[in-house]
């Protein structure tokens, strides 16, 4: 077994790897949601979930009518928030007073799919709009409010009023006016559903760079799969319930760590992504034991960084680093623990499930194989 480190993109993985310090700017616990009254009442969410990251960017998809426009709305403090619990950038919003509401209002960027540009004000007056808001008055702000339509491709269309531009432009436009005063959470609804690839791609990039260099979460409607690659996580919904939840990018380059190493590759890719998913990360400080010798075993771990020593008896049999594994032989033979495993400098292992573990080894005959011949030469 290999303890070098097989990897080049395992510190973006772990840099983006959600832990219990992480900030989130988004917070949704069992919202349901009720449109109309009386007879006419009708249940459109159903128990949602979700919990996204400062700086993360989420792609919801869904079919029409599955309820993603309701969700980002309460997101947005459009609606009020009935049943559940929903925190946006800190604040609370059910039962949320209306002073705060418009306080909060202003640390959110809205993209909406009916543009609600003002007809008589131009594109420049328009996205001037949203920093007047703020109390920045237009003349203050326009070096920044013409750059910004400029890498929107609107340089040329600064004084134009609405009805003068198409209706790609003017969806470039609320871009702009939702963009333009640095919100800490952005919600866009089909924000490149009419724009052609190229214009498509400068939002998104633009949305790229307000998540890396302003930690702006960005939550983004969209059946644009030309968009898709920009997404940390892809949230499904269909019938008024998230479906899944999936951290593609963070899936992705663990994938490619994991991919390295020997026994993971004989999964197939698509395989491996699933087990990706699955994968949790513990820290371990220098000094402290990772497993017990005659504990009962319920975790797999592959090393992610770090070095640890396994201890047999109390004597050290073997050192391991990055892409080395333990702790599958408890779980093989359903076994105490063989040995203590310390860390023996600061450590961090992607762990697996005893029931997620045994889910792959059931479904791949050569996972099972790989593993044996490793735990065979080992002994
Ligand atoms: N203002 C409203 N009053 C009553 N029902 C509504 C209202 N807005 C939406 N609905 C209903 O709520 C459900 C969810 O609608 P929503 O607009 O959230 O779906 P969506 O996923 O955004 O769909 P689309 O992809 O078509 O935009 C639908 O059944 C819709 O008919
Ligand atoms: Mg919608």
């Amino acid at each position: 077994m290999s303890t070098e480190s097989p990897h080049e993109s395992l510190d973006a993985l772990l840099a983006t790897w959600p832990t219990a310090d992480t900030v989130l700017s988004i917070d949704v616990q069992q919202v349901n949601h009720h449109y109309g009254s009386g007879e006419m009442r009708k249940q459109v969410l159903f128990d949602n979930h979700l919990q996204v990251r400062a700086g993360e960017i989420v792609i919801m998809t869904g079919p029409s009518g599955s309820g993603k426009t309701t969700l980002l709305t309460l997101m947005g403090t459009l609606r009020s928030v009935q049943e559940g619990s929903l925190k946006v950038l800190g604040t609370e919003l059910f039962g949320l007073g209306t002073a705060a509401t418009t306080e909060l209002r202003k640390r959110i960027g809205f993209i909406f799919q009916a543009h609600n540009l003002f007809e008589s004000l131009t594109a420049f007056q328009n996205v001037g709009m949203a920093t007047e808001l703020l109390g920045i008055p237009t003349s203050e702000a326009k070096p920044q409010i013409e750059q910004t339509l400029h890498r929107l491709g609107l340089g040329q269309r600064l004084h134009y009023r609405p009805k003068a531009l198409s209706g790609g432009q003017k969806q470039r436009v609320a871009v702009a006016r939702g963009i333009i005063h640095r919100p800490g959470l952005i919600l866009a609804d089909e924000p490149t559903a009419a724009l052609d690839a190229e214009s498509g791609r400068e939002v998104v990039t633009i949305f790229q760079e307000l998540a890396r260099q302003h930690q702006c979460t960005i939550v983004i409607v969209t059946h644009d799969n030309r968009i898709l690659d920009v997404a940390d996580r892809i949230v499904s919904m269909v019938d008024g319930r998230i479906v899944s939840n999936v951290l593609v990018k963070r899936n992705q380059l663990l994938s490619q760590f994991l991919v390295q190493i020997e026994l993971f590759r004989v999964l197939s890719t698509s395989a491996l992504t699933k087990v990706a998913d699955k994968f949790d990360l513990q820290s371990f400080p220098a000094g402290s034991e990772i497993i017990r010798q005659g504990d009962v075993g319920d975790l797999f771990y592959v090393i992610g960084s770090g070095q640890v020593a396994i201890e047999m008896d109390g004597q050290q049999v073997n050192r391991l680093g990055p892409g080395a594994f333990f702790g599958e032989v408890a779980l093989i033979r359903d076994q105490p623990r063989n040995a203590t495993v310390r860390a023996v400098e600061d450590a961090r292992c992607f762990v697996l499930h005893k029931a997620d573990f045994q889910t792959i080894l059931q479904q791949s005959t050569s996972f099972e194989e790989e593993l044996r011949k490793a735990i065979f030469s080992r002994q």
